[in-house]
């Protein structure tokens, strides 16, 4: 294993100012203080038995709500250009569709404190913590929560304008939708396919629906959407398998791709039985499509596929390769492989990577959090990353998910994606060597500009 930091290529963009670097967060996973916004469908997930590994919530997570100063004292003591987070709808509006004031005066300031120190805010308007009132009128499985969520961005961006720097509609509408009402690991935990694509086709629509408030009121920002993309490998040269990687690419990329970028979707639609496919209106397509300022791509791992008996494509379980503690491959040379693709298939708008990154095994030596194969995952990608600009591909930003160590989802909190150390018991923020790291290549990268 190397340990000789993250270092960027020379006369590589990512050497460049303008390139943004930053790191990520999203609502639920670190903000806490329950008591000051409504429940959401994480909350209610959480409750059922056996949902979240550890049993835990995101009733406190790393109280972020209350410690948000000291967070942004640490975001900028990194050193980075910008600063992802989202927004919880529960914490912002009311079922009656009123505001609370409360929470969005917490988004103002802190949006404002993020620009008096040079820091551009990202913000994502959904990740994952739909409001419960609309939950217990179907969520996504009802066509009139698109249009709410319409009604919220529209309220958030006419409030926050072009002080935020960009605007992302969803975060990863595939999990939402797979993991959510397929899998049923995520919140809200149903099962059932039919149930995943009528849900990915109401947050396609708010996607669509969104971006039209967003560029009337807030033209001048990047707005957008976050996609997470893994490219889509076949276990054997057989044709079948070759057929079960294709058909999981569009199952879980292009899938949602397709009908943001190209209007359409993919050609798999076409052979799934009638009684899984998603109610639709005319010109639903068309409202989806929307001309987006910036795709953000979220890169982790790779699949690998082989044509099981019961499905389109079943996944291999990985071996014999590196995996993080989530049990994913590391893969860098995935990223660079899915953005050469989607630049060869799609006409697209600037590309961020809106998170990279990886739960991995720390050592925590005399208050040292030293985390070197988190430092290597970072230098690997950042490296996979320039071969793809060098090939072609715009993209102007790149941010390190997470932040901190937080509430990870169905992992509960034994998972640390976090170049900051959290210590859950007394809320301690202690900088790992990985975030030494970050901190060191930008002051690297300043100088030589
Ligand atoms: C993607 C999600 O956006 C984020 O919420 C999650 O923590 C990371 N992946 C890691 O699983």
């Amino acid at each position: 294993m190397s340990h000789r930091g993250i270092t960027l290529p020379a006369d590589s963009r990512l050497t460049r100012n303008d390139f943004v670097f930053g790191v990520a967060t999203s609502s639920f996973q670190i903000e806490g203080a329950a008591e000051q916004r409504l429940p959401c469908i994480w909350d209610s997930f959480c409750r059922q038995p056996g949902a979240i590994k550890d049993g835990s919530d995101g009733l406190v997570a790393c109280d972020h709500v209350n410690r948000w100063r000291e967070d942004l004292e640490l975001i900028d003591s990194l050193g980075v250009d910008a600063y992802r987070f989202s927004v919880s709808w529960p914490r912002v509006i009311n079922e009656d569709g009123s505001i609370r004031q409360q929470g969005m005066d917490f988004y103002q300031r802190l949006v404002d404190a993020l620009l008096e120190k040079g820091l551009q805010p990202f913000v994502t308007l959904y990740h994952w913590d739909l409001p419960q009132y609309l939950a217990d009128k179907g969520g996504w499985l009802n066509r009139d929560t698109a249009y709410r969520f319409q009604d919220y961005a529209d309220m958030f961006s006419r409030t926050l304008g072009e002080r935020v720097h960009s605007y992302a509609t969803l975060n990863e509408p595939y999990c939402s939708a797979y993991l959510g009402y397929e899998l049923g690991i995520h919140a809200p935990g149903m099962k059932k396919r039919a149930f995943a694509l009528q849900a990915a086709h109401h947050l396609l629509l708010a996607h669509g629906l969104g971006m039209q408030v967003l560029q009337q009121n807030a033209p001048k920002a990047l707005n957008g959407i976050v996609i997470n993309l893994s490219p889509c490998h076949s276990a054997t040269d057989r044709a079948e398998d070759v057929q079960a990687a294709k058909d999981a690419d569009q199952y879980f990329n292009r899938w949602y791709l397709d009908p943001v970028l190209s209007g359409r979707y993919p050609e798999l639609m076409q052979r799934l039985p009638a009684e899984d496919l998603p109610t639709m209106q005319d010109g639903d397509l068309k409202q989806i499509a929307q001309p987006l300022d910036f795709l953000g791509v979220n890169y982790y791992t790779r699949g690998v596929y082989y044509r099981g008996d019961s499905d389109y494509f079943s996944a291999v379980e990985p071996r014999y390769v590196p995996l993080t503690d989530m049990g994913w491959e590391i893969y860098p040379e995935g990223l660079t492989e899915i953005l050469l693709d989607i630049h060869q298939r799609y006409r697209l708008p600037p590309v961020y990577i809106t998170e990279n990154g990886a739960a991995l095994p720390e050592q925590i030596d005399n208050q040292k959090v030293l985390d070197s194969s988190r430092i290597d995952y970072f230098d690997r990608h950042l490296h996979a990353l320039h071969e793809a600009i060098e090939k072609g591909v715009d993209v102007r930003g790149y941010f390190a998910w997470s932040l901190m160590d937080n509430f990870e989802w169905a992992e509960g909190y034994e998972r640390r994606f976090g170049i900051v150390h959290v210590d859950f018991e007394t809320q301690a923020r202690t900088l790992k060597s990985s975030a030494l790291a970050w901190r060191h290549m930008l002051q690297r990268r300043r100088a030589a500009n």
